[in-house]
């Protein structure tokens, strides 16, 4: 060990047994000193003719919790992770992982390699590789299904998800459960009554069950897994264990593993896995920024915006006091509510008497005089700035100080809202997607004037009820939106030159997109935000909304829809575009699917280039959390603005200034250095 290496983790006796202890916080990673220190610590337990048995177990709030993913694509440092546990694996000792936390990853090969595993019960286990679009490379996709069987290790690596100690000792993954608060001494016991047993290395043992599960798992995730790499690959690998020798399937994991490590799908699910979380920092904050307690909560609106917010808070036990205009439309709201979780339940996602509470702790009132004791109100009405300020005008009388007035608006001047108020730094956007107790994405408006506490509370609050919060800045439809509108201007574009909905559709979602501009259009509402005059035709909109093609909810959009509302070309939509192009005089001609992705999605990165330089978002991993999470950008491309390092941002520019598009400085000059966001 050199002078510099962190001593993270140490090793003490009880006895005759060694407990060997890793202290890295904060999740215990495997970075290069633990690996050291298990080598090295093993290495002297073993020859330590005193010691009988090895406990292995950790410090701090977890067990290991994987490789050390910062260190993936970076020059080896340390010992091979797979030679060290080959070596506690071959140990003359019996070995025991003592659980708590979560044994995730390289952290639960690591438990594989030990001989007998024991786990506190709230304890979890799993292999999540392959949310970062890589498989358990360190022997996870060989020694699970010699634990667990062939049916738990394909389910376990090709979904990521853990189990509850409870359901690992079902499997046999946990040979013992110890007490909540007594691991350390449960698992010394446990170890010396192994001492007689000796140890049981895991690759002696035999795969069993039933190989016929990985088809039946591909067949029902066919959708969820379209366009990635890595739950192929796993269940490649946990085949491979079913007819290969241990040596054989290791050195086939290995193989997928380091394929799937330098393709571009892991390296862009790795970069949304840091964005996440450094999504959450917020530039230019006070450390002794204090929360502001947020106890309970106010909604305007028992639309589906505000039904959908309220859910929510609802199911994290925060009340709600929420507010509509009229009688029916707030029993109308309250009813949705209801039947949503109803529908929950009857999925055995809640228990009958958790909706019971959930209702319980939601107030509907037709006063907005209601809301004096909330400490966070969200007016999730229509997009109208006078309405808005009209409702913020009346807030600011009655709400109580240091209340945080937020809007849900999708796209109006916060600045302007709080212009209405006494107390502009109370006031900021919380911006949910539809339907807002489903989807992730939150952006947090920031104003000019918005205090750091306010906003601050606002993402954190975001997070306590399961949302991806991102800082945004107040301009015309902050991120999300904003780079929307480029994207949905191209498009019609497109079909003005000769392209067709369906085609402009289909290259979105063979891109990986859940579904095109037009698709979306039609989900949304053609109409909205049409000036509903039929007789004033300026665009193919205006002709689809003239003739009632408002979209889905009229069976009849860009697409034409059945009664379960499966789509079709429509022969009179194509009429339209046809009359409305020979009105404008435009040219039909063929278009490339390679044109629809440099008109539509490279100028989506074109506009995310002007929001990063005019500061409208805090780094360029926010828009991609905000297009993964808000929109269905496919993770495995790692948002635009990692995707745009991927394709070449030289190759984004040449292409735009070749369709006429202004370039972004900051785009024009990452192209210069050939560089990536
Ligand atoms: N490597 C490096 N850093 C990690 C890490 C890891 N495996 N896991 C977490 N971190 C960091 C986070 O980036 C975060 O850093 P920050 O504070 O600077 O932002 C910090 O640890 C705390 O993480 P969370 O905010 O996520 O903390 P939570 O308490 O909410 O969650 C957790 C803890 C459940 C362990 C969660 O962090 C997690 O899921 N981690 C990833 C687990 C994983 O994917 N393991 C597999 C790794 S790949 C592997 O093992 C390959 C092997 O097969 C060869």
């Amino acid at each position: 060990m050199s002078e510099d290496t962190p001593v993270s983790v140490t090793m003490e006796k009880d006895g005759d047994v060694a407990v060997i202890i890793v202290n890295n916080p904060p999740v215990n990673a495997l970075s290069w000193h633990v690996r050291q220190g298990l080598e090295d610590n093993f290495a002297a337990a073993l020859g330590d003719d005193s010691v009988k048995a090895i406990v292995l177990r950790c410090a701090g709030a977890t067990f290991i919790a994987g490789a050390d993913i910062s260190e993936f694509g970076k020059p080896p440092r340390g010992p091979d992770f797979n030679a060290v546990l080959n070596s506690i694996e071959a140990a003359s000792k019996p070995v025991i992982a003592a659980i708590h936390g979560t044994a995730l990853g390289g952290g639960l090969e690591t438990a594989l390699v030990c001989h007998y595993r024991i786990a506190v019960p709230s304890a979890k286990l799993g292999v999540p590789e392959v949310k970062l679009g890589l498989l358990p490379g360190a022997g996870g996709t060989q020694r699970l299904p010699r634990v667990v069987g062939v049916e738990a290790a394909a389910t376990m690596t090709s979904t990521g998800d853990p189990l509850p100690a409870a359901k690992a000792k079902e499997l046999g993954l946990v040979d013992e459960l110890a007490g909540e608060e007594s691991l350390a001494a449960d698992a010394i016991a446990f170890a010396r009554a192994k001492i007689a047993d000796g140890p049981r290395p895991t690759r002696e043992r035999r795969v069993f069950g039933d190989v016929a599960v990985i088809e039946q798992l591909k067949t029902a995730n066919a959708k969820r897994w379209r366009g990635f790499e890595a739950p192929y690959a796993n269940l490649a690998c946990v085949e491979a264990a079913t007819r290969l020798p241990f040596d054989e399937g290791l050195a086939f994991e290995r193989e997928q593993f380091m394929k799937l490590m330098f393709g571009s799908q892991s390296a862009a699910q790795r970069h949304i896995f840091f964005a996440e979380r450094q999504a959450a920092k917020i530039d230019g904050l006070p450390k002794d920024t204090q929360l502001r307690d947020v106890k309970k909560v106010g909604v305007i609106g028992a639309g589906t915006m505000g039904g959908g917010i309220s859910m929510n808070f609802l199911q994290k036990g925060i009340p709600v006091t929420i507010v509509e205009m009229q009688q029916d439309a707030l029993d109308r709201g309250v009813g949705v509510i209801r039947k949503n979780y109803d529908a929950s339940a009857a999925k055995g996602r809640f228990k009958p008497e958790q909706v019971d509470q959930m209702m319980g702790i939601l107030t509907p009132t037709l006063s907005l005089d209601d809301l004096a004791d909330c400490d966070l109100i969200i007016e999730a009405v229509y997009e109208n700035m006078d309405v808005k300020k009209d409702i913020f005008g009346k807030l600011d009388k009655i709400a109580k100080p240091g209340a945080i007035l937020a809007s849900n608006t999708s796209y109006l001047d916060i600045d302007e809202i709080a212009t209405a108020t006494s107390r502009p730094g109370d006031v900021l956007g919380m911006h949910f997607f539809s339907p807002a107790n489903v989807m992730k994405l939150l952006e947090v408006v920031r104003g000019e004037k918005t205090a750091p506490d306010a906003l601050a509370t606002a993402m954190a609050i975001g997070k306590k009820i399961g949302k991806v919060a991102v800082v945004a800045g107040v301009c015309d439809g902050f991120i999300g939106n904003r780079m929307l509108k480029p994207r949905q201007i191209e498009a019609m574009n497109l079909l003005m030159e000769g392209a067709t909905p369906a085609q402009v559709d289909k290259v979105h979602v063979e891109f990986g997109m859940p579904m095109g501009p037009f698709q979306m259009s039609d989900l949304a509402g053609v109409d909205i935000g049409w000036h509903r005059d039929p007789n004033r035709i300026e665009s193919i909109r205006d002709a689809l909304c003239a003739e009632g093609r408002w979209g889905q909810k009229k069976q009849a959009g860009f697409s034409d829809y059945d009664h379960k509302r499966q789509p079709s070309e429509s022969a009179r939509v194509a009429e339209l575009i046809e009359e409305y192009r020979t009105k404008a005089g435009t040219q039909k001609r063929e278009i490339s699917d390679q044109e629809i992705i440099e008109r539509t999605l490279y100028p989506m990165v074109n506009e995310g280039a002007l929001i990063l330089a005019e500061g409208k978002a805090q780094r360029a991993s926010d828009i991609d959390v905000v297009w993964i999470y808000g929109y269905g950008w496919p993770v495995y491309r790692g948002g635009p603005m990692f995707w745009a390092g991927l394709e070449g941002t030289d190759k984004i520019v040449a292409a735009l200034e070749k369709h006429g598009f202004e370039i972004a400085p900051l785009l024009k000059e990452k192209a210069d250095a050939k560089s990536g966001f």
